[in-house]
């Protein structure tokens, strides 16, 4: 098992009271899975996966990556379990301006070698996967002279750079064509068929067809619930 989601809600104070913006949700991703969460604006998605990467504690509820219990770990574990294991693509802007493309899909290296002695940085890596991306053209480019589809492209090219063995993904497609969401949503199904798991969410259910199993979240009352749908 990668990544087990147990009975997790967030709460969130809002004006003198709070809701929950996830509410009694879980999820279990063993390799090979490739999840879709689609739901509506202001669901809980981007809480849900700041959860599952450990980077939001939830209200209530547990989450284990690879077996261990995010809430049971110092910072600083937590910190090396997420750069070795979590590529995670954001769902705004993430690139560092003043760094180049080439530079900033090698930023996990540079963060894995400051908390780990690592080997020299994986150049070749970083620019075969901003091939695939279809980025290599630019990789010399700062972000402020790109798209934001490219922009896009850029931050999952850098995501999947130390081989995550879980890619979660924030609206990765949300600002492309057609012809590029194709190619990543290819990407990404080819990761998880060597072995990665894959926890992706959209606000519609168009990438349903490239998961194995797609869940929809949605606002009921007070709270959002994930229901499972039938088939891929
Ligand atoms: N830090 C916060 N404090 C209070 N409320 C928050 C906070 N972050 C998010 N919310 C609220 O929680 C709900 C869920 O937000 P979230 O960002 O998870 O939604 P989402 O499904 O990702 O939406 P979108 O599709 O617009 O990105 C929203 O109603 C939002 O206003
Ligand atoms: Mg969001």
């Amino acid at each position: 098992m990668i990544l087990e989601i147990c009975k997790v809600s967030k709460a969130y104070p809002r004006g003198k009271t709070s809701f929950f913006a996830v509410q009694d949700v879980s999820l279990s991703l063993d390799a090979g899975d490739f999840v879709c969460i689609a739901g509506p604006s202001g669901s809980g998605k981007s809480t849900l996966l700041a959860i599952a990467a450990g980077l939001l504690s939830p209200t209530q509820g547990q989450v284990c990556f690879q077996g261990q219990d995010y809430s049971r770990l110092s910072d600083d574990a937590l910190s090396v379990l997420r750069s070795q294991g979590i590529g995670y693509i954001m769902q705004g802007p993430s690139l560092l301006p003043n760094f180049t493309v080439l530079q900033n899909v090698l930023l996990p290296y540079y963060v894995r070698a400051h908390l780990r002695k690592a080997a020299a940085p994986p150049v070749e890596r970083a620019s075969m996967l901003l091939e695939q991306v279809g980025m290599l053209p630019l990789a010399a480019q700062y972000p402020a002279e790109l798209s934001g589809g490219e922009l896009r492209r850029v931050a999952i090219a850098r995501a999947l750079l130390l081989a995550p063995v879980l890619v979660i993904a924030d609206e990765p497609t949300g600002d492309l064509d057609e012809g590029h969401t194709e190619e990543i949503m290819q990407l990404f199904s080819r990761i998880a068929q060597e072995g990665a798991a894959l926890l992706v969410v959209t606000h519609d259910t168009a990438p349903f067809r490239y998961g194995n199993r797609s869940y929809s979240l949605h606002p009921q009352g007070p709270a959002s619930r994930l229901t499972a749908h039938e088939g891929p």
